[in-house]
């Protein structure tokens, strides 16, 4: 088992790209780590990077306290699987699945012995005299996995595994990868551009943009707090609402207007159609800010309320299963706020929206960073 420490790495391809642009990171032993961003982001290039397929520019990459960067690919201690699977068509399932064993000339009763178990570990189990083109995708996927892992690596690449499976086989797939990366307990990186994955999979998240790292957290960090509006943007089955604001107050008739959970000073930021309750010490009354809020942690009532709210009509709730994201035009401006779908309003229904201080984030507007000394979220 091994971790994966990478200081100040960059990858430029011979044409100029800085596909990978001065990345520092460490993903921990044993640890199921994502990488998350747009197409293009340099994601494919970074694994690459650490696997010795594309070399570094600038910087280092440590595998279990080595530095590696200088390593051929074979002597990394790496077992990547790439996003097509690349397997030999020509070949068995047990042929492809011992193929890195063969390489290094280990005795074929051994090679067998792994296919055995690795093939049960896998749920291939009657499928090792097929070919390749005789299973389907999913079973494809595991025949890949199965022989990153029988090459026994200390770490594992995987590179957009599961993009090729449909969705229904995907989840499947996504559960099974899980539990298998946690009962091997072995350092994973997996690649994917779907945040839904990531946040469902990871123990962390690097989210990347342009070759640079833009949040590193837990799905539950990224997710209630992201530390720019391009990662409140990426991340979230429903966009987050990022609207502008103006910083009303560091506290209402002089009292703090929400009782900031951290005593940190909590006042109001004014926006369109009212003002909801914020952590404002970062930033002065009168400030120009960016206001991120999610859906989710807004509430949506139909009666009034009192404290900083906001007001508007319902425009239109689109159905999410058992909630419903429902559109409210406050002021000119469209809010969206999840309500369960029992308390979906008809459109043109008058609402009041709230927040509690915490899940109300403000970002600079020029920036679009996260502005500091903001309470953190719990849970
Ligand atoms: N061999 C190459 N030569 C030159 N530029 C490349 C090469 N491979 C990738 N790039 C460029 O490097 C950048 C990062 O590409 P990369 O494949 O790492 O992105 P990615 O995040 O994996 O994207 P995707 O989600 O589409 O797979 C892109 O701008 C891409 O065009
Ligand atoms: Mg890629």
């Amino acid at each position: 088992m091994a971790g994966i420490d990478i200081e100040g790495l960059a990858t430029v391809y011979p044409n100029g790209v800085r596909a990978v642009d001065g990345l520092d990171l460490t993903v921990a032993d044993g640890e199921f780590f994502a990488l998350l961003g747009p197409s293009g982001c340099g994601k494919t290039t970074l694994l690459r990077t650490i696997a010795g397929l594309e070399s570094a520019t600038e910087g280092t990459v440590r595998i279990d306290s080595a530095d590696v960067t200088r390593l051929e690919p074979g002597k990394r201690g790496v077992a990547m699987v790439f996003q097509d699977y690349a397997l030999f068509p020509h070949m068995t399932v047990s042929e492809n699945i011992t193929y890195p064993l063969k390489v290094r000339r280990v005795a074929p009763s051994t090679r067998a012995e792994v296919a055995e178990r690795t093939s049960g570990e896998l749920s291939l189990h009657g499928l090792l005299e097929r070919r390749p083109g005789q299973l389907s995708g999913g079973q494809q996927q595991r025949v890949a996995l199965a022989r990153a892992i029988a090459s026994e690596g200390k770490v594992l690449l995987l590179d957009e595994p599961l993009s090729n499976l449909d969705a229904r086989l995907r989840l499947e797939a996504r559960t099974f990868l899980k539990k298998l990366q946690k009962d091997l307990g072995i350092t994973t990186v997996f690649v994917t551009h779907d945040q839904a994955e990531a946040l469902a999979l990871a123990d962390r998240i690097a989210v990347m943009q342009d070759g640079k790292l833009r949040q590193l957290g837990s799905p539950r960090e990224v997710f209630a707090r992201p530390s720019n509006t391009f990662v409140a943007n990426f991340i979230g089955s429903t966009p987050m609402n990022l609207v502008p604001g103006v910083v009303s107050a560091s506290s209402i008739d002089g009292r703090p207007v929400d009782g900031g959970s951290n005593g940190s000073a909590v006042g109001a930021v004014s926006l369109a159609g009212g003002s909801l309750p914020a952590a404002t010490a970062s930033a002065p009354a009168g400030a120009e800010v960016t206001v991120g809020i999610r859906p989710e942690y807004l509430t949506l009532s139909t009666r009034d309320v009192s404290g900083p709210s906001l007001r508007g009509s319902v425009v239109v709730a689109e159905n999410l299963g058992t909630m419903s994201l429902v559109s409210v035009d406050c002021d000119g401006t469209l809010i969206g706020v999840t309500v369960p779908e029992e308390d979906e309003p008809a459109p043109g229904t008058p609402v009041v929206l709230t927040a509690s201080a915490q899940r109300v984030l403000l970002y600079d507007k020029e920036s679009g960073e996260l502005l500091a000394r903001q309470p953190a979220v719990v849970g």
